[in-house]
C-alpha cells in the first residue's frame, strides 16, 4: 500500500490541468489558484494528497505526485457529472445558498447521487490519510463527507470551510434532505465560513432542525463538541502585486487602454457567467447612465469579462441569453461605428491579462446579489500598487466585511448602484489614493495564507481533548 499522509486536502476539483506540451505530449500542471498555492507548503511538508475530480467522466486517472503533492484523482461518470455537479451541487444547493436569487431545483435523483459522489471522496480520504491525520474537506459539494468519513476513520481531525454562503434557517429548510445535510457537516470537528453571520445560521440551524445544545462555543453532537466559526478567505496578496507591477503587465495595461480608445473612464467587470453576480444589473445601469447622459459613450466604456461557467445548467443558459441580449441593446442604442459602449468578452483568461485589465481599470464593478467572499474585489485592490481605481462593491458580497472603503452599494437597489458608480467615477484622486492604501493594507496582513494557518490551528484546537483512536 503507498505511504499514508498526515494532511489531506479533499475537494471537488483537483488543483491541477492537463495540457499539451509544444511537441504534443500531455502533461499535468497545478492550476494557477489562490488555495493550492495557500496549501502548498502545508502539503509538501506532509507528504500531503490533495483528493478531487480531475474534470471529464469515466475512468479517472492512476494517483499521481505533483510539485510535491499527491495527486488522488476520483471518477465521476457522465450520468453522475450531470446528477451530482450540475443537478444537486448547482442547481439545487448553489441557488439555495446564495438566497435563492434563482430559484433552486430540487429532484430525488439529483441527491441519491450526490450521496453516492460524496461517499466516494470519503472512501478515499478513508484510505490515503494516516492514523490521526488531519483532513481539510471543502466546499458545498461535498458536504456529506465529514460524517460519512467520521464513521469510517474517527481518529482523524476534520476540518471543513463552505466557499459560499450558508443562508439562514429559513432558506435552508427547504431542503429535502436537510438533515442528512446537516448531519454531514457536524461530522467535522470544525466548520469555518467566510461570514460570522454565516457561522451564526449554522450554529442556529443546529439548535433548531436537530435540537442541539451551544455550549462553551461548540455544538453538542452525540459527545463530542463541533466549532463553527468565520475565516474570511483572501488571495495571494504578494504575488498579485508583483504580478501587476510585472513591466510586461503594467505595458500591456498601457495597450488596453490605447485599445479601447483611451477613454476617462474604463469601467471593468470579471466574473464568473453566473446569476449571482448582477452582471445584468450592473450593465442595466451603465445604460441607465448613458441615457440619462451622465456618462458619454467615447469617454466611457465598460469591458465586462464573463467566463464561462456550468454551461448545461439551465439557469446559466439563460442568464447568458439576457446578459447578451442587454449588451446588444446598449451596444445598438449607444454605440458608434468602431466605438461600442460595452466589450463582452465571454472568454478564460491568463492570469497575466486579468492582472493587465486591472491596471487599466479606473472602476472595478464588483455587484453580486450574494457572494460568498469575491475574490475579484481583493484581487483587484491588490493590483492598484499605483493607488488609483475605484472598487464599487456588493453590500452582499463577503468581501465587504473587508474591503470597507470600497464603494459599496445595494444590488438590489439600481439608483443606489448608479450613485456609487458615479461617485467612484468622479472621486478625487486624493481620496482614490486614501481608500486603496487601507485596504491594500489589511490585504498584505490577511492574505489566503495567513486564512490555511488560522483555519489549521483552528482545528488543532477544536480536535484536541479528542483521544486519536487507531484506525486499525
Ligand atoms: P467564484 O469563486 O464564484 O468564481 P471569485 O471572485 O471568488 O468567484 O473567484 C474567481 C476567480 O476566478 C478569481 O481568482 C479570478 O481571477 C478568476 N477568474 C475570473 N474570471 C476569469 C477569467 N475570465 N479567466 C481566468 N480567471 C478568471
Ligand atoms: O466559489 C465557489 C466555486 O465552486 C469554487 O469552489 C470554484 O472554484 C468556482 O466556484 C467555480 O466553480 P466550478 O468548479 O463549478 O467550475
Amino acid at each position: 500500500m503507498a505511504e499514508r499522509s498526515s494532511f489531506v486536502v479533499v475537494a471537488n476539483r483537483l488543483p491541477v490541468d492537463e495540457v499539451t506540451t509544444p511537441d504534443g505530449e500531455r502533461q499535468w500542471r497545478t492550476s494557477p489558484g489562490g488555495l493550492v498555492t495557500a496549501l502548498h507548503p502545508v502539503l509538501t511538508e506532509h507528504g500531503g494528497t490533495w483528493i478531487g475530480w480531475a474534470g471529464g467522466t469515466g475512468e479517472a486517472p492512476e494517483p499521481f505526485d505533483l510539485e510535491g503533492i499527491h495527486i488522488h484523482p476520483v471518477p465521476l461518470s457522465a450520468d453522475e457529472l450531470e446528477r451530482y455537479y450540475e443537478g444537486q451541487s448547482n442547481a439545487t444547493i448553489w441557488p439555495l445558498y446564495h438566497d435563492a436569487v434563482e430559484t433552486p431545483v430540487y429532484k430525488r435523483r439529483w441527491r441519491e447521487a450526490y450521496r453516492s459522489v460524496n461517499q466516494r471522496f470519503a472512501q478515499a480520504a478513508a484510505e490515503v490519510a494516516a492514523d490521526g491525520a488531519t483532513v481539510w474537506v471543502q466546499d458545498y459539494q461535498l458536504q456529506l463527507v465529514p460524517a460519512m468519513l467520521r464513521e469510517l476513520r474517527p481518529d482523524l481531525k476534520i476540518g471543513f470551510f463552505l466557499h459560499i454562503p450558508f443562508p439562514p434557517i429559513e432558506l435552508f429548510m427547504q431542503m429535502p434532505f436537510r438533515a442528512e445535510v446537516l448531519r454531514g457537516l457536524l461530522g467535522a470537528d470544525l466548520v469555518g465560513f467566510q461570514q460570522r453571520l454565516a457561522a451564526q445560521n449554522f450554529v442556529r440551524l443546529a439548535r433548531h432542525l436537530l435540537g442541539l445544545r451551544y455550549e462553551g462555543q461548540s455544538i453538542q453532537v452525540d459527545g463530542r463538541k463541533v466549532k463553527a466559526g468565520a475565516f474570511p478567505i483572501s488571495i495571494d496578496t504578494r504575488e498579485m502585486e508583483r504580478l501587476a507591477a510585472d513591466p510586461k503587465v503594467q505595458a500591456r495595461a498601457k495597450e488596453i487602454r490605447a485599445e479601447l480608445g483611451d477613454p476617462k473612464t474604463i469601467i471593468l467587470g470579471v466574473d464568473r457567467l453566473d446569476y449571482t453576480k448582477g452582471i445584468e444589473l450592473r450593465l442595466k445601469a451603465f445604460r441607465e447612465l448613458l441615457a440619462d447622459g451622465k456618462l458619454k459613450v467615447g469617454d466611457a466604456v465598460m469591458v465586462q469579462v464573463a467566463t464561462p461557467s456550468r454551461e448545461r445548467v439551465e439557469h446559466y443558459q439563460s442568464l447568458r441569453v439576457k446578459v447578451e441580449r442587454e449588451v446588444g441593446r446598449i451596444n445598438g442604442e449607444f454605440g458608434r461605428v468602431g466605438v461600442p459602449a460595452v466589450h463582452y468578452l465571454h472568454q478564460s483568461y491568463s492570469k497575466q491579462e486579468l492582472a493587465a485589465l486591472y491596471v487599466a481599470a479606473d472602476v472595478m464593478m464588483v455587484t453580486p446579489l450574494r457572494d460568498g467572499m469575491n475574490l475579484v474585489a481583493k484581487e483587484y485592490v491588490a493590483c492598484r500598487a499605483d493607488t488609483g481605481g475605484a472598487l464599487v462593491l456588493s453590500e452582499f458580497a463577503g468581501a465587504a466585511t473587508e474591503m470597507r472603503q470600497s464603494f459599496l452599494c445595494n444590488p438590489h437597489d439600481p439608483d443606489g448602484v448608479k450613485d456609487a458608480l458615479m461617485r467612484a467615477v468622479a472621486a478625487e484622486p486624493a481620496e482614490l489614493k486614501r481608500r486603496m492604501r487601507v485596504m491594500q493594507r489589511h490585504l498584505r496582513t490577511h492574505d489566503v495564507a495567513q486564512w490555511a494557518q488560522t483555519f489549521l490551528e483552528a482545528l488543532e484546537v477544536a480536535a484536541e481533548g479528542r483521544a486519536p483512536e487507531s484506525a486499525e
